[in-house]
């Protein structure tokens, strides 16, 4: 119930900073604060959503078969560990790091994907729908092979995105979207350094993701989801870019105390993490620092992969994690309209 007043209020604020860059109402501010504490208010002129949650879904009067198809789509999200070996052949669910079922501000919520899409996307340098954005999280952030484009997961999983961004106008104009990503970490004072990251890890992060990185599961369900090795995202996932990183340990971790870690310290963790070995990038080819300089530009510029780093070169190996067999997924193509 407090949900439902909440989402109706949040749609109804949405509505409105579109059309007149309103103030945010005390309600939204205080359910933010809940959802994200400690993150900075939204500025003035940002467009703010607060999605629905599945309470709302069973509420709303979508049809019943409909109704079906998005619960598939979040059980999905939220257990992507039921379809391991076959599209996720690592140890996380989308919600690992889509926290709160893709819901929550700066834990990249996953609504905007379903109003700016298609666009086109620097990361493959061409325009890119909703699948296939859903694609390149299966490909690299699960290290997997991703459900074919037009099968039933796939529309479960493109339903529940575009549930998430009910009432969110299609290419919303103008203004940032409030929480979008996994939120910006100022430059640190002092040169991001992996004996400090070491450090804070053992102190703060090892009681959970375990001192070698490798997390916890049990019974088939991911407890604490591994931050390197073998079940971990692989080497082009976009969570090895120290800014996000960064971005998303600041804003989320340790789990229940949010933006209590100070920036450098955010820094410094990202550069121990990113430090550690884990799947080959599914772009590779045959050599690491041709992989590297090939997507320099729009890509490792922002890693360590390629670099000698505590007296070895990251991402020199031909491991593509366990369970699977191969390098590239077929489905991620190249398109051109020329
Ligand atoms: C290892 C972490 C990780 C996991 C696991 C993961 N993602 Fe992502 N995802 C990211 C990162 C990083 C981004 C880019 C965020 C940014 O904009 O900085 C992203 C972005 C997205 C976006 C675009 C959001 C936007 O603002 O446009 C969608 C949609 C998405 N992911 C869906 C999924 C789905 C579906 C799964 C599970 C199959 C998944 N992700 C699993 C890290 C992850
Ligand atoms: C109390 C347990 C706990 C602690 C302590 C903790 N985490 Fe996490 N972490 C989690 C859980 C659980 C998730 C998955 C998110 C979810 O399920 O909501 C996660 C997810 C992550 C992820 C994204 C998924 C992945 O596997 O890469 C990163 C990165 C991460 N944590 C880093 C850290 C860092 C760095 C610290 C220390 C500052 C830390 N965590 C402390 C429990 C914890």
């Amino acid at each position: 119930m407090k949900n439902l007043l909440i989402c109706t209020v949040g749609l109804a604020l949405a509505a409105n900073l579109s059309l007149a860059q309103a103030q945010p109402h005390e309600e939204i501010l205080a359910a933010l604060a809940s959802m994200a504490p400690g993150s900075p208010a939204p500025a003035e002129g940002q467009f703010v959503h607060i999605p629905p949650t599945l309470e709302d879904l069973e509420a709303s009067n979508l049809n019943p078969e409909l109704k079906k198809v998005i619960r598939r789509g979040y059980d999905l999200f939220t257990n992507t560990q039921q379809v391991r070996e076959r599209y996720s052949l690592n140890d996380m669910n989308c919600d690992s790091c889509h926290m709160g079922a893709g819901r929550l501000p700066f834990s990249s919520p996953v609504w905007p994907a379903a109003v700016i899409l298609p666009n086109y996307r620097p990361k493959n340098d061409q325009v890119n729908n909703i699948e296939e954005r859903i694609a390149g999280c299966f490909s690299y952030s699960m290290n997997g092979e991703p459900p074919a484009y037009g099968s039933d997961d796939m529309l479960a999983l493109t339903a529940y995105h575009q549930w998430l961004a009910k009432g969110v106008p299609v290419y919303q104009p103008g203004g940032s979207m409030y929480g979008r990503g996994f939120g910006t970490v100022a430059e640190p004072a002092q040169k991001p350094d992996y004996h400090r990251g070491k450090a804070t890890y053992e102190a703060k992060c090892a009681v959970c993701h375990a001192e070698d990185g490798s997390g916890l599961q049990a019974r088939g369900e991911v407890v604490f989801p591994p931050l390197w090795g073998d079940y971990s995202y692989n080497w082009g996932a976009g969570i090895t870019r120290l800014f996000t990183l960064a971005g998303f340990v600041k804003h989320n971790m340790p789990i229940g105390q949010p933006n209590s870690l100070t920036d450098q310290e955010a820094w410094d963790l990202a550069q121990y993490i990113d430090a550690q070995e884990r799947p080959q990038d599914p772009r590779y080819t045959g050599d690491v620092r041709e992989t590297r300089e090939l997507y320099g530009e729009s890509f490792h510029k922002h890693t360590l992969y390629g670099l000698e780093v505590e007296g070895r070169l990251l991402g020199d190996h031909d491991n593509v994690g366990a369970n699977k067999d191969f390098l590239k997924p077929e489905v991620l193509r190249d398109r051109t309209f020329n």
